[in-house]
């Protein structure tokens, strides 16, 4: 009797915990709304931060390491900075000990765990401070002791005016997929639809139900071994998302490209990886050349008419001379008949009534990696990023299937 009224007790004590549990975790996990900035081409998500909610517009960067913002208006009872020597500012990476001269307020505190926020607009690196505070989100979803760095928003420069910071979303200890993940015990994966213009698009943390698309592809997502922050400890591999591209069709036909740029060799230079800063897909100079050849010979064989180009683009068509169809540009992974199909509308960029162009920039001779997979080529794709099995799936354009990053 004794060890039964343990057992029920057990069960009931189970049943409060896992009950007050799921009114914090949907199971849609946490999900976040994707706006695109039309004037610089920037994505952002939109967030509350601390106890008095305060709205942070954060810029989503894939190859960022965490979360960043201005806090000069900053106030929050649950705000706290990570100690250095501490094992939060261990997990965080945290390099060196930050102390501030002015009165103490978020974002100026002494003894704090190092932070070396990025701003890839101006490439400049800052050294601040880790913090902690509560996230929440519109699908009240309550994300305690998230690790952050805050500063004057002076930095915020080549921000989208709407902007208040970055939202980075790399494989790291700190990510806020990774401490979903750790805090709700949910699988740590997530999924990014960038809506095109005036949508709103969204970001699927911890593995959410979402209207799956039609056909999802799948590739590896492989591991650079040559960390590519502008910060780093010898022998960090690099905590981007790379994948294998093989080769690159243009209308089926392979290009002629040197497999070497497309490979990651020792020192972590070559390969392909995604990037929601790049507006346009960059390329190493010698796959640009032979893409935009290609593409060009293709377009007049399919009655497109090219013009004048208009710069930064080198390719360029009469608006009214496409119908239709465009050639398509594959990306070619491993596997059987595994590849990226890049279609119209993510392939060509309308840069006034009359002129098209090939949405694609040259990234000259030298770039440390050779083709990052930018914005207008992700614009209503849906990319689930499954760092359990460490693979990107990917819908290829939803417009082709009736819909759109504002329907899934
Ligand atoms: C591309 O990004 C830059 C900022 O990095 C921005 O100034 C520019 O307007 C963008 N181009 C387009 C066509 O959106
Ligand atoms: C940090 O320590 C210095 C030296 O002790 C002190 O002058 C300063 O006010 C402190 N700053 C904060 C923000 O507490
Ligand atoms: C586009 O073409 C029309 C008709 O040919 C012309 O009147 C107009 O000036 C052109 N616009 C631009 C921006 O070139
Ligand atoms: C496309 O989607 C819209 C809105 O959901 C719907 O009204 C329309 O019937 C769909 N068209 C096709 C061809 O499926």
């Amino acid at each position: 009797m004794a060890s039964s009224l343990h057992t029920l007790f057990f069960f009931l004590a189970i049943f409060i915990c896992s009950s007050g549990y799921a009114a914090n975790v949907p199971s849609n996990g946490l999900v976040l709304p994707v706006g695109k900035d039309t004037k610089t081409s920037q994505y952002y998500t939109t967030l509350q931060m601390g106890s008095n909610h305060a709205t942070v517009n954060a810029v989503i960067d894939l190859g960022s390491q965490f979360l960043w913002f201005a806090c000069d208006s900053y106030a929050s009872s649950t705000y706290n900075p990570i100690p250095c020597g501490s094992k939060k500012c261990e997990i965080a990476k945290g390099i060196g000990c930050a102390g501030c001269n002015l009165p103490p307020r978020p974002g100026c505190t002494n003894d704090t765990c190092g932070a070396s926020p990025y701003n890839p607009f101006e490439n400049m690196l800052y050294s601040e401070g880790f913090a902690e505070d509560t996230l929440y989100s519109k699908n009240n979803v309550k994300v305690s002791e998230l690790p952050f760095s805050c500063f004057q928003s002076e930095y915020l420069i080549g921000f989208a005016s709407i902007a208040t910071g970055m939202l980075g979303l790399a494989r790291t200890e700190i990510s806020l997929h990774k401490q979903v993940a750790n805090k709700f015990k949910l699988p740590d994966k997530f999924a990014l639809c960038i809506p095109s213009d005036k949508g709103v698009g969204k970001i699927y943390i911890g593995g959410g139900r979402y209207t799956t698309p039609k056909s999802l592809v799948s590739t590896p997502l492989i591991i650079n071994p040559v960390s590519t922050y502008p910060i780093y400890t010898e022998g960090d591999p690099s905590d981007e998302y790379f994948i294998d591209v093989k080769s690159i069709r243009v209308n089926g036909r392979p290009l002629a490209i040197k497999t070497s740029y497309l490979t990651i060799d020792e020192k972590g230079v070559g390969g392909t990886k995604i990037s929601t800063i790049n507006n346009f897909t960059v390329l190493h100079n010698s796959i640009y050349k032979p893409l935009t050849r290609a593409f060009v010979k293709a377009a007049a064989n399919m009655k497109i008419k090219s013009i004048a180009a208009v710069a930064p683009f080198r390719a360029c068509f009469s608006v009214e001379s496409i119908s239709s169809f465009v050639p398509t540009i594959d990306l070619v992974l491993p596997g059987k008949n595994v590849y990226w199909r890049i279609h119209g509308a993510n392939s060509l960029v309308k840069v006034n009534n009359n002129v098209s162009c090939l949405a694609f920039v040259d990234g000259g001779k030298e770039p440390r990696t050779s083709v990052v997979i930018g914005g207008h080529q992700l614009e209503d794709d849906l990319l689930e990023f499954d760092l359990v099995s460490s693979k990107l799936s990917f819908s290829s354009s939803l417009l082709l299937q009736n819909s759109s990053c504002s329907r899934v």
